[in-house]
């Protein structure tokens, strides 16, 4: 007996000192050595101690999020999967060292599309990707890019825009970034996942073609044009479906048409949640966080011939082919040290440009003659919102508040309202930390506002020289926004507007007001009551310090709208179909598990509004915004002049010169909106179809930019012939600095009407 288990023993240390290791070229045949258990265990993901959201998770890098498993036998490592997009996140501290492992964190999604320059979000991610790199993670689960089909979806911040040409070219851009570093990253959520509320029971109803105009749109161009390593299907169901067992969705339309080549995963699902074997079967390849029971499945399914075993093998061979490539697999030997304070001026430099001014009556900004002595109010002035909360926010080592970003740039700050407001501050945070289950992991939302009496107000009226007021909105992974108290300005905030507006402007002094929020909010009270109006959303660590570089004049504003502001949030055509007023179990607590009776907005969602979404519908019927898709002013002035369009082989070139024609130096993004032909299908009124940045120019100085739109870009989806369909005719081409503001056009003929067929699939369950 001895004896045998001797051989035994031996024989198990020669096939594991003789099996194959993995390298980059025998994938295949590493699937083909492995046992069915090795098998099941490749497509589980594993967190190193139970889901308990979003805590330490691997044994790896702690707070990553999860990781893929380790077969030593066959040279696999593991791989680290940790969240993004505004920044790696990570915990910041370890047990048993003083050593801190602090990321920087960068203006969220919002922020830098509202930036309009890939340039610029391409860096942020290369910046990213190299923190990614130097703490050991192999993964970035980002970027975000859900459309903002609605003003108040909770995670809104952590995704680009409404418009799906500028989601997916910054998604491309970032993901370029990111895996320039040799990283990869997640495009998530795939798709249709417009809502948080409810998000795991909620069906997303909608046709084919606002599917694959908006929702899908925006993946196809990451996808196409950055190659990423992953992407992440979404929580919600589409028609029906869900996502993560989709193969419609994951088959036929992400590999089959698009080509994309890497694995997918599913979002952080519970075991029992979903259906195993159909996750497998539809082509989502990696079970994330993974458990037990799904190992168990796994092999259930494929010894009942459920599933069959070279479907498993494809899930397999796809993570493999992404392992192959990750640093850990190449034996990186990590630093734990990038350079943050480096990283701290990339992000400094990114936000500035993601400012967006709204208001500037009288030049009222740059700040130039006015005293040095400010009266500061808004608890967000104090408590500066650097991003978002949930699994998109990042543990960094500090926030430059307002405060501190008026100090640095030499101000004296009223001192009895820095006492008042640091003290409000504290007693609500004893409070918050009390109250809030999700806050140690999920990170701190937005302090609510305080009042504060009115002999304060006047009394800094009397001593100061300016008055800034912040507005502060955070929102999160798990809950949406609400109309009221959210959308809408709160009375609180409404109050102190009014009283430090009229306090001040009685003293002839200005009133600037700082909005450092995470997306669209009512403005409209603001444009009476405020001299300038700054966006600077929630731009990451050095908030207050880019405010500054604002605020003096140090830069230039030259950020855009990434969506539309409308008057009232009840003026968003999605408002019926969105749960804009819920209060029932949220998706962070308890599921509704039980999907009856079934309950419009929590349980599925109409996507009545079809193709009408954003300024497709506002500009489409004329409704009035308090600012519209694109909206930025500047210190300067640009004019546009001599449009050009070259038709190509493929669509067509066109070009416009911009000229600085003010007395500051400064950037301008110049945004490509397209008519088409009437006589095809219905369409909105314009749409984007490119945009471009001008570089720093100086007063009197040209640039001439130009823009490429291929055929398909032009085309619609006719859901009957399921098929893509590009008009012959006359387009009209708009060269916009905001939809609204169209400063040049020209045409281009399109001789042939061109079509592309595709699967017809993902329909309308009737
Ligand atoms: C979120 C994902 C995230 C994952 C891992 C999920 O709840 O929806 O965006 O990547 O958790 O933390």
């Amino acid at each position: 007996m001895k004896k045998s288990l001797v051989l035994l023993g031996m024989l198990c240390l020669t096939s594991t000192l003789n099996a194959q290791k993995l390298t980059e070229k025998n994938v295949k045949e590493i699937v083909k050595a492995m046992t069915l258990e090795e098998k099941a265990k490749m497509v589980i993901g594993c967190s190193a101690s139970a889901f308990t959201g979003y805590g330490n998770s691997t044994l790896y890098v702690p707070g990553s999020a999860a990781s893929t498993a380790m077969i030593e036998r066959l040279g696999i490592p593991p791989t680290v999967l940790a969240d993004g997009p505004a920044g790696l996140r990570i915990s910041p501290t370890r047990e048993g060292t003083d050593q801190t492992y602090y990321c920087t964190a960068f203006p969220i999604g919002t922020a830098l599309a509202c930036s309009w320059n890939s340039e610029l979000v391409e860096n942020v991610g290369a910046t990213i990707g190299n923190e990614v790199l130097e703490y050991g993670v192999d993964v970035l689960l980002a970027p975000g890019q859900n459309l903002h089909r609605d003003p108040l979806c909770g995670r809104n911040f952590e995704y680009y825009s409404e418009d799906p040409i500028l989601s997916g070219k910054m998604a491309a851009a970032y993901v370029r970034g990111v895996q320039s570093q040799g990283v990869g990253t997640s495009v998530k959520h795939f798709a249709v996942n417009n809502a948080e509320t409810n998000r795991k029971d909620n069906d997303s109803r909608l046709d084919q073609r606002p599917l694959r105009e908006l929702y899908l749109k925006g993946f196809e161009i990451a996808v196409k044009e950055s190659n990423p390593w992953t992407v992440m299907t979404a929580y919600n169901a589409i028609n029906g479906q869900q996502s993560m067992e989709s193969r419609e969705l994951l088959t036929d339309i992400l590999r089959n048409e698009w080509g994309f080549d890497g694995y997918v995963m599913c979002d952080w699902a519970y075991a029992g949640l979903r259906v195993t074997d159909k996750e497998l079967w539809a082509g989502n390849d990696l079970l994330t966080p993974g458990s037990d029971q799904q190992y168990e499945e796994v092999l259930a399914a494929v010894k009942s011939g459920k599933l069959k075993e070279s479907d498993l093998d494809l899930n397999v061979e796809r993570i493999l082919g992404i392992v192959v490539k990750s640093p850990r697999f190449h034996g990186y030997k990590y630093s734990d040290k990038p350079d943050l304070k480096a990283h701290a001026e990339v992000a400094r430099q990114a936000a500035t440009e993601c400012i967006v001014l709204l208001e500037n009556k009288n030049n009222a900004l740059p700040l130039k003659n006015t005293g040095k002595n400010v009266g500061l109010f808004g608890i967000s002035s104090y408590d500066f919102i650097a991003g978002g909360t949930g699994s998109g926010s990042v543990n960094k080592a500090y926030t430059i508040n307002l405060l501190d970003g008026f100090k640095n740039d030499g101000y004296t700050v009223n001192s009895e309202l820095t006492a008042f407001y640091q003290d409000a501050i504290k007693k609500q945070l004893e409070v918050a930390s009390l109250t809030n289950p999700y806050a140690a992991y999920l990170g701190r939302t937005a302090l609510p506002e305080v009042s504060i009496n009115a002999k304060m107000i006047e009394q800094s009226a009397q001593q100061d020289d300016l008055a800034v007021v912040t507005i502060g909105r955070s929102n999160g992974e798990g809950l949406d926004r609400h109309a009221f108290e959210d959308y809408l300005l709160k009375s609180v905030e409404k109050n102190l507007l009014m009283q430090v507006s009229n306090a001040f402007h009685k003293q002839g002094k200005k009133v600037i007001v700082i909005l450092n929020i995470s997306g669209a909010t009512e403005l409209e009270p603001l444009k009476e009551m405020a001299d300038a109006v700054v966006c600077c959303w929630l731009p990451g660590q050095e908030g207050g310090n880019t405010v500054m570089d604002v605020l003096s004049g140090r830069q230039n504003p030259s950020g855009k709208l990434s969506m539309s502001i409308p008057v009232n949030y009840f003026d968003a055509n999605t408002h019926d179909n969105f749960a804009y007023d819920y209060t029932g179990p949220s998706a962070m607590g308890k599921y509704a598990m039980t999907p009856y009776p079934k309950r419009k907005n929590v349980h599925f969602t109409e996507y009545e509004e079809g193709i009408y979404v954003g300024y497709r519908y506002y500009n489409t019927n004329n409704v009035k915004l308090s600012y519209p898709f694109g909206y930025g002013l500047s210190y300067t002035t640009f004019s546009y002049s001599n449009p050009t369009v070259k038709a190509e082989k493929d669509g067509f070139t066109a070009t416009i010169t911009v000229k600085n024609t003010g007395n500051v130096t400064g950037k301008e993004a110049v945004q490509l909106y397209v008519s088409a032909p009437a006589g095809g299908l219905d369409k909105p009124k314009c749409e984007l179809k490119s945009f471009g940045k001008t570089k720093e120019l100086k007063p009197g100085e040209s640039q001439t930019l130009t823009f490429k739109v291929d055929s398909y870009s032009l085309a619609s989806f006719n859901e009957k012939a399921s098929q893509w369909e590009t008009a012959s005719g006359e387009y009209k081409l708009m060269f916009a600095a905001n939809i609204e503001d169209v400063r040049q056009t020209a045409s281009y003929v399109h001789k042939n009407a061109q079509n592309w067929k595709v699967n017809n699939v993902l329909k309308r369950v009737e």
